[in-house]
């Protein structure tokens, strides 16, 4: 497929220059200096002190799986690990995309990984999504069966959200489900979302927070569902089990076009029907 940086904002700091037609680049992992390492290793350390009850169990087992302990991961490897539990692989992109690259590789189970990784001054807030973020962050549940289906199923519907106009409230479904999903196991409310795992604060905010509205998973009131891009998120949603994402899809293409001609629900409104997680 032919991509287009016509969707992009200006100034990413990425190489598109070095990219291919569909955006990915040689990892290159001999070129990641030992800052670059001590850079990764002091975030997962960080992050990995959090998970033990706020990370959902799949999350915990797949980082585990994947051993990203010891510098910024090899993607070769970690391709290696996730084709042997659910058939994705990893690939090398200067930063963000444009949506039909990116659902593009999605379908074709192929998860776009930013190549660099922030400066050491940059611990706490970057401005875009880097290596840490998109390895850290979403590349254990990438080990989960529903999970991998259900991200695959997404781009794959990609192509048919553009034509009817639907891109809004497929990017509503990503921010809430895949950035900032929860999942309750036994009595606990557990984080599985990349940008929460990725972020300390928002770690707690979203498992623990008194201010945090949790809603169980509704496909349509998501769909709906508008969102800060650069503040802790106000609402999150809730499934019980990673299937009913999978299985949500099934309704997806008609209820895309029902959002879309839908009023949107603010950041942080209260809508009727929202069901609140205790
Ligand atoms: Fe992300």
């Amino acid at each position: 497929m032919e991509g287009s940086l016509c969707d992009l904002p200006a100034g990413l700091r990425g190489d598109y220059a070095a990219a291919g037609p569909d955006f990915t680049l040689p990892q290159d992992w001999a070129a990641y200096t030992p800052a670059d390492h001590a850079t990764w290793r002091t975030l997962y350390a960080r992050q990995a002190a959090l998970l033990p009850p706020h990370a959902a169990t799949a999350y915990r087992e797949g980082l585990a799986r994947l051993d990203f302990t010891a510098g910024v991961p090899d993607f070769a490897e970690a391709t290696a690990r996730l084709r042997a539990a659910t058939g994705w692989s990893l690939v090398a992109v200067p930063g963000l995309l444009p949506d039909d690259a990116f659902f593009a590789h999605l379908a074709a189970r192929r998860f776009p990984v930013t190549r660099w990784i922030r400066r050491p001054e940059e611990l706490d807030y970057i401005v875009e999504p880097d290596i840490f973020h998109d390895a850290f962050g979403h590349v254990p549940l990438l080990t989960q069966p529903d999970f991998a289906r259900f991200l695959e199923a997404y781009g794959q519907l990609g192509d048919a959200a553009a034509r009817i106009g639907a891109l809004k409230p497929l990017a509503r479904l990503y921010w809430h489900m895949v950035e900032f999903g929860l999942i309750r196991e036994g009595g606990a409310i557990r984080a599985y979302g990349a940008g929460i795992l990725s972020s300390s604060a928002e770690t707690l905010h979203a498992t623990t927070g008194a201010a945090a509205r949790r809603l169980r998973f509704d496909l349509r009131r998501v769909l709906r569902s508008d969102y800060f891009i650069d503040h802790l998120q106000p609402t999150y949603f809730v499934i019980d089990d990673f299937s009913k994402l999978f299985g949500a899809m099934r309704d997806l293409p008609a209820q895309l076009a029902a959002a879309r001609d839908a009023a949107p629900i603010p950041p942080g409104a209260a809508a009727p029907g929202d069901q609140p997680i205790p």
